[in-house]
């Protein structure tokens, strides 16, 4: 297979290589939950939740349309984020220029697993040998009836590098040209090791035009440059090759998330994302991420800290969190036994944010939250008070069909399933 990596819109180069696999029907069933397999011994906890959707019915009326937008390639598509705990799958459908929610599957890695050997250092998913990684796919596939094979999974922001680097104003011949010699001032092992992308992301031309009447002449490229290690993406078409997909691209994280939250939108955003291992702080203008800060505490470094203020299990602690939350009860010692660590999270994001805006005199209008812990009761409006900004709880599936049965959970999957829907919304 010929592989490369994409990062977006106008500079990827394509994989295409379609096998023709028209979509299969699903039966129109509710969801189920699937608790406590034990075949595998790694994986001692699995929580799989599969959705099938009756969402078929909505182009039935019509059964020629349904046929021509299968000929035209419309098929579904999965977006696979391998986080630290957990292997997420979205699959979508789009037609008619919409998308739509047609399976989802979490894989979770058993939490103590994960947990007990701390932030940073502890066990993940990507640290396991092919054998297993493939093995949790397979079965999410199987056990959520998944179909679809195309997909496009997204690489973590710790195992990659991406920077902005300002370059003469060239064709984009010469660009292509001239770019590797470029980046090889920014990236810190040798080229021959890394799979390198980009794309211009703005153009410079001086403040005012030579001769009244003639458009300026652009002067400078703005160029986002990404490089990934071969290895990484070697490990990742091995495992997606051995659970029988079809991968089709990969992206960076923020890429997907950028995607999937602001869609067209190009305000100047910061985006944080707090997952278990750790939180990143994306800020985003024009529709591309201009600075990102990881930041190596998240959800599992506050259920420890939980478990050790009150002396419980890391279960417990876990369990806690997410009943009491941030909530203001006189009585939620809880609320004491973080307090500290998401005040970090506040001050590593404020920090991020007016740096940003002193260096590129240019004001943040709004930061938006995602990620596991957004969850937490009273999250959101304790950070939104702290940080004193417009503060959102962001909605990735704000633009994605679903069926109603899923109104009550949809702000938790989205917070979940962020990446993964952004992955999924990708033209191939
Ligand atoms: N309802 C909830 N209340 C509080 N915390 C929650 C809730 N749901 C999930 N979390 C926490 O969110 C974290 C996992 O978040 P997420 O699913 O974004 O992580 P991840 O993407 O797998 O991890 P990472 O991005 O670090 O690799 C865990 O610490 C979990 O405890
Ligand atoms: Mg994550």
């Amino acid at each position: 297979m010929i592989w490369t990596l994409s990062i977006s819109g106008r500079h990827s180069r394509r994989i295409s290589r379609s096998r023709g696999t028209l979509w299969e029907k699903q039966d129109p069933k509710t969801s189920y939950t699937l608790v406590g397999d034990k075949t595998f011994p790694r994986y001692d906890i699995i929580i799989l939740t599969v959705i099938k959707t009756a969402i078929e019915g909505r182009r039935k009326p019509n059964p020629k349309h349904h046929n021509m937008f299968n000929l035209f390639g419309e098929k579904g598509k999965l977006g696979i984020d391998i986080g630290t705990a957990a292997i997420k799958i979205v699959e979508l459908e789009k037609s008619g220029g919409r998308f739509t929610l047609k399976n989802y599957g979490l894989f979770e890695l058993k939490s103590t697993d994960v947990q007990s050997s701390g932030s940073g250092t502890g066990q993940s998913i990507l640290k396991l040998p092919d054998q297993e990684i493939i093995w949790g796919l397979k079965e999410l596939i199987k056990k959520g009836n998944i179909k679809s094979t195309d997909a496009i999974a997204s690489i973590p922001s710790f195992s990659t590098f991406a920077t902005i680097i300002e370059m003469p104003y060239l064709s984009e011949q010469e660009l292509a040209k001239a770019l590797p010699f470029e980046a090889r001032k920014y990236i810190p092992i040798p080229l021959s090791e890394v799979i390198l992308d980009w794309s211009i992301i703005d153009i410079s031309s001086p403040a005012s035009p030579r001769s009244p009447g003639s458009a300026p002449k652009p002067t400078t490229v703005q160029v986002f440059l990404a490089a990934v290690p071969r290895d990484e993406t070697e490990k990742y078409k091995r495992i997606m090759k051995g659970a029988g997909l079809n991968l089709k691209a990969l992206e960076l994280e923020n890429t997907a998330l950028i995607r999937a939250l602001l869609g067209n939108d190009l305000s100047p955003t910061a985006i944080v994302n707090i997952g278990g291992r750790s939180t990143s702080i994306v800020i985003v203008n024009k529709g591309y991420e201009r600075v990102s800060h990881n930041y190596e505490i998240g959800g599992f470094e506050i259920t420890k800290s939980i478990a050790r203020s009150l002396n419980v299990s890391i279960e417990k602690a876990e369990e806690l969190k997410r009943k009491m939350g941030m909530k203001e009860a006189d009585e939620n010692i809880v609320n004491e036994a973080m307090v500290s660590l998401i005040d970090m999270m506040v001050f590593e994001t404020k920090k991020t944010i007016s740096n940003y805006e002193s260096s590129k005199n240019q004001k943040i209008a709004r930061v938006l939250l995602v990620g596991g812990l957004t969850n937490m009761p009273s999250f959101v409006n304790y950070f939104k008070q702290k940080l004193n900004m417009d503060v959102y709880g962001a909605n990735a599936f704000a633009r994605i069909i679903y069926p109603e049965s899923l109104k009550p959970i949809i702000q938790e999957l989205a917070n979940a399933f962020s990446i993964a829907a952004g992955l999924a919304m990708r033209d191939i």
